[in-house]
């Protein structure tokens, strides 16, 4: 099973620079809590933005460079993502799809489940979560926090 989790303002922007265009400690929990035990799959931009690798979760990296490698305890590489989409979609194991831009737009497609904290704040951006048909999804999760609403989606067809 593949869920995607993402952060977006008002206008679906979800970067700045290569990094978060906001610190929001709540939604860094929530993340955490989320993906912490599970495999993550992440663009290699994103992941070269993070201060080091994240603790307690095995990340997969995906580049189309083959001379990119990484020797880092619990990340590892691929080099094709919808491959990789593909072996996961169907699994009894839940893995989370972490982005950026071009990684949400390619696995939007595959996921069954997406985990959105919608910012309330606008930002400045220059990243951008894709534009998709919300109406695929039910959302069946919605809590308030101060600076977010987060809410959970499930694809349709798979509605219990
Ligand atoms: N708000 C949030 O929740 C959130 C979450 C994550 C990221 N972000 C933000 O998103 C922005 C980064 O997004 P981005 O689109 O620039 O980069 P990205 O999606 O993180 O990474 C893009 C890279 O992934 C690799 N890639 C893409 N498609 C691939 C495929 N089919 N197979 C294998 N590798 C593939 C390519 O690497 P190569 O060029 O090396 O081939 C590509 O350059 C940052 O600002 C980050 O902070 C926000």
């Amino acid at each position: 099973m593949l869920s995607l989790i993402v952060a977006m303002d008002p206008k679906q922007g979800i970067g700045l620079n290569g990094f978060l265009p906001w610190r929001i400690k709540e939604d860094l929990q929530l993340f955490k809590q989320a993906t912490v035990n599970h495999k993550i799959i992440m663009g290699q931009t994103t992941f070269m933005g993070l201060p080091k690798a994240l603790p307690n979760r095995h990340t997969i990296v995906v580049t189309t460079n083959k001379e990119f490698t990484l020797d880092i305890e619990n990340v590892s590489v691929e080099y094709d993502l919808i491959d990789l989409l593909k072996r996961y979609e169907h699994s009894d194991e839940e893995v989370f799809v972490c982005g950026g831009s071009s990684i949400y737009k390619q696995s939007l497609p595959y996921v069954n489940r997406l985990c959105i904290s919608h910012v309330k704040k606008e930002y400045t951006v220059d990243a951008w979560f894709p534009e998709f048909d919300w109406n695929q999804f039910e959302k069946v999760k919605e809590v308030e926090f101060e600076e977010f609403v987060y809410c959970e989606y499930i694809r349709k067809e798979d509605v219990k």
